[in-house]
């Protein structure tokens, strides 16, 4: 119950997050919840490089294992890094002390990010990082100015610093906007990979936000087939009952 809960506090806040996003434009994330190759590439990598600093206290890892369609020697294989058992929610080793003693802010739980700033948003902030010495941590990011999560990603996309462009209106007033990226070290994955793995990333977290679109989109053709049948059945009852009344 406690996910519903959370979702409606995040809608919220969700709201609030777009009204004062300044508008950039997001790039589109395609994501395919129904791809299951998709949704455990993404538990690995989410596993392997944002469970050492954000939770999914709402998700269970023998519920991800089934829904992923996992056996529970895979899941431990896999997607289990510490000493967790299958029944635990998936909580991470640093304390949220920890967390604003590093980054100044502690890494909020994932579990519902999804339905909070939507999926193209979360595409767009893996994709938005780029190295600032300006920044405490190193790293700025496009669509989250002054971020204070680092770029966990680097060394798969490799570093790009960013190139601004200023603007004088017609009053006078200079904004500096950023024009574009300019890559300065390349990574290990191209850019089509690093877009994919992102992707799937994001597609993992837009599962764990609401794990039962899994079954929503199984259900919705026998749903649709039945209303389908019953208009029918109910049409001929009605012809049948209003047979005699003239
Ligand atoms: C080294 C620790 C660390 C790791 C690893 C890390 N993050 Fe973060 N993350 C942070 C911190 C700190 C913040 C808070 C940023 C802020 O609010 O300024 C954050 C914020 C976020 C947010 C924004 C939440 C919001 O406020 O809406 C998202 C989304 C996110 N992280 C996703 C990820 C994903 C996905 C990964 C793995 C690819 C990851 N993080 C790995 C530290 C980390």
């Amino acid at each position: 119950m406690n996910r519903f809960i959370l979702i409606a506090a995040l809608a919220l806040a969700s709201f609030a997050a777009q009204a004062s996003s300044g508008g950039e434009t997001l790039e589109p994330a395609n994501t395919n919840i129904r791809s299951k190759a998709s949704l455990i590439n993404g538990a690995k990598y989410f596993m392997a490089y944002c469970a050492g600093c954000h939770s999914l206290q709402y998700q269970r890892y023998n519920r991800m294992a089934k829904d992923l369609g996992l056996t529970e020697d895979e899941l431990k294989k896999y997607l289990i890094f510490t000493g967790a058992k299958p029944t635990d929610t998936i909580q991470t080793a640093m304390t949220p002390e920890q967390g604003e003693k590093f980054f100044g802010k502690a890494p909020p739980d994932l579990t519902v990010i999804a339905k909070a700033r939507g999926v193209d948003w979360l595409y767009s902030y893996l994709l938005g990082f780029y190295a600032d010495p300006e920044r405490p941590i190193g790293w700025n990011n496009q669509v989250f100015p002054n971020a204070s999560m680092p770029h966990v990603l680097w060394r798969l996309e490799g570093i790009k610093v960013a190139e601004f462009e200023t603007h004088t209106d017609d009053h006078g007033i200079e904004t500096r906007t950023l024009a574009h990226f300019k890559k300065v070290r390349e990574g290990v994955m191209d850019e089509e990979e690093y877009r994919r793995t992102v992707r799937d990333i994001v597609n993992f977290l837009d599962y764990t936000g609401e794990p039962a679109q899994l079954i929503r989109m199984r259900l919705a053709p026998w749903v649709l087939l039945f209303l389908v049948v019953f208009t029918f059945l109910a049409y001929l009852l009605k012809r049948e009952y209003f047979k005699d009344v003239h």
